[in-house]
């Protein structure tokens, strides 16, 4: 057995980024997700017990005995033509029309994050995200160290009158923000959509200062109410189609474990993250992307996005109407139209970091709001993801954390 060597020998050799480099709150809560006693709502792990396994088994029996000399091999660094020809039809459902050469698959969502960082952003560069933001793409900037403005969200998404004081104050100083980054459906922390008048301003924005918009957008199909609002992608489209960089994922339209994301972008852009996939992992897995290849064929694929919208919405449901049920006054939290999260605030005294303690003891997780801001913010908000317990369990945890809250707030009342 190794012996655990807890003095850090060679500090000095780690390059500076290493600084910068942070565990996710979410990924260290996510050991505790998988723990049978505790209730999660902490990681966004999508229902893949629902996925039909023997028509898996199918297309990776076909990807293996009949296209083992393309499955098994190095492919493409922009991905393997015909999966992305099955991305375009994907995409095409959110209205977004793009050719092959505009796409490039890369290894998740998380990878098409980190690549488009390394290509835009110098030590010190300027990025604008929402506040919360996807503590993931925050912490894969961070890495390579730029200054991260961070954007506040209301019910309506980014607010755009504060993203274009930010832009114009920065700009008046000469710097140059080198991306917007959004997730505008059902935002990955927050849960809420951007408007259309906000997609329109933000888009305007970009265009006026003269940067690109990072539209991420892995929960738009999983929609449970109302009608979908056109991409940010689609109205540029509809301009000179210059200052968005769409991506994607699989994670949750099929299953994580296939580590399948995606780019759109001019095809200038696309050269130089080829040139980034090519120094991090040569191509994305021929194999996953072969399976992704044979599920995308079969048009039954979309059946799947039903049965996770049937899922999902009903447990949406249980958590919005336990929360309204059983949370004392002062909690407000967000009213998801789809996704996995919702977003809690708790009256400002309490801390939902400190809570935690009680809710794991509780058999309660979820993730405390700090970690999806840049600058400390959030310490009395939370993230609840609905998306991996049952309706029943949801009830019970939601009402378990209501009896934590009300016993602290009253707590803080008696000590007044
Ligand atoms: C907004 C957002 N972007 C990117 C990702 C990364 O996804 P992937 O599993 O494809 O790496 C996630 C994962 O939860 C996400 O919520």
């Amino acid at each position: 057995m190794s012996k655990k060597i807890t003095f850090d020998f060679w500090k000095h050799l780690y390059a500076d980024r290493v600084e910068n480099m942070y565990s996710s709150e979410i990924r260290d809560l996510l050991s505790l997700s998988v723990r049978p006693d505790i209730i999660s709502f902490a990681g966004g792990n999508p229902e893949v017990r629902s996925l039909n396994l023997s028509k898996l088994e199918k297309y990776i029996k076909r990807s293996l005995m009949v296209e083992g000399s393309t499955s098994l091999q190095y492919g493409s660094s922009e991905g393997y033509y015909p999966f992305k020809t099955r991305l375009i039809d994907v995409m095409r459902l959110e209205k977004i029309e793009v050719d092959e050469e505009d796409i490039i698959v890369t290894t998740g969502g998380q990878q098409a994050l980190d690549l488009l960082a390394k290509i835009f952003i110098n030590t010190g560069d300027y990025v604008m995200v929402e506040a919360p933001s996807y503590a993931g793409a925050v912490n894969s900037f961070k890495s390579y160290q730029p200054n991260i403005v961070g954007v506040e969200v209301d019910e309506k998404g980014i607010k755009v009158n504060i993203a274009e004081e930010r832009l114009k104050e920065l700009a008046r100083k000469g710097i140059q923000v080198k991306f917007i980054y959004v997730v505008p459906n059902f935002s990955n922390p927050s849960g809420v959509t951007l408007s259309l008048e906000r997609r329109k301003k933000i888009l305007k924005l970009a265009k006026k200062y003269n940067t690109v918009i990072i539209e991420d957008n892995p929960y738009g199909m999983l929609r449970y109410e109302g009608s979908p609002i056109p991409c940010i992608k689609e109205l540029d489209a509809a301009e000179d189609d210059m200052n968005v960089i769409y991506m994607s994922t699989l994670s949750k339209l099929l299953a994580p474990g296939f580590r399948i994301g995606w780019i759109v972008a001019p095809h200038l852009i696309i050269q130089k993250l080829t040139l980034g996939v090519q120094a991090a992992d040569l191509c994305t897995s021929t194999f996953s992307q072969r399976i992704a290849f044979e599920y995308f064929s079969d048009p039954g694929w979309i059946d799947n996005i039903k049965s996770f919208i049937n899922i999902y919405s009903e447990r949406r449901d249980a958590m919005l109407e336990t929360l309204a049920e059983t949370f004392p006054p002062g909690c407000s939290w967000s009213q998801p139209k789809g996704g996995f999260f919702i977003w809690l605030k708790l009256p400002e005294y309490l801390n939902s970091k400190e809570l935690l303690a009680d809710a794991i003891r509780g058999k309660v997780a979820y993730i405390p709001g700090t970690g999806f801001y840049a600058d400390g913010r959030g310490k009395n908000e939370a993230r609840l993801a609905f998306c991996s317990e049952s309706p029943e369990n949801i009830r019970k945890g939601i009402k378990i954390l209501s009896t934590i809250i009300k016993e602290k707030i009253r707590l803080y009342k008696s000590f007044k």
